[in-house]
């Protein structure tokens, strides 16, 4: 059963200069920053809504958006782009019945560009959640996906 706002509010003791982790923390269960949870985070910390949402919007692995349970990012930094990451995209477009930048309907992937993640040398490459995967193609992306449901 996920954790409430609340217990994970009181895993860092109520201690405003946890606000990031906690954020984290509601991501990693929700995939993303409901209003609702900002809000009793505001309440449980006594920190201005504000500047919850200020720091909710800043970090880029926040989102105050639904994104699916895995995220896939396709690297399109030039290294991985002269070794064909747009026709991957185009690929996981067309197979995922989903637009770059969008989540799947089922909810179960969000697909994202991203300019260099620092693997040039494996490039193309696609990361998934927090997995690093190099030299993929049009050929073994459905085998790197697939092992996400
Ligand atoms: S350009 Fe893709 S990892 Fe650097």
């Amino acid at each position: 059963m996920p954790d409430s706002v609340a217990a994970i509010v009181d895993k860092y003791n109520r201690e405003q200069g946890y606000i990031v982790s906690i954020l984290q923390d509601i991501q990693e269960e929700q995939h993303y920053l409901p209003r609702a949870a900002l809000q009793e985070v505001s309440k449980l910390l006594a920190v201005p809504m504000s500047q919850v949402y200020a720091v909710a919007s800043f970090y880029k692995t926040l989102s105050l958006v639904p994104r699916g349970k895995h995220v896939i990012q396709v690297c399109t930094g030039t290294a991985c782009h002269v070794r064909g990451a747009a026709r991957i995209v185009d690929k996981l477009e067309r197979d995922l019945n989903v637009q770059r930048g969008r989540t799947t309907f089922d909810k179960r992937f969000t697909l994202e560009e991203v300019r260099c993640v620092g693997a040039c040398a494996m490039g193309p490459v696609v990361v998934v959640d927090k997995d690093t995967h190099g030299n993929v193609n049009l050929d073994n992306v459905d085998n790197v996906i697939k092992k996400y449901d």
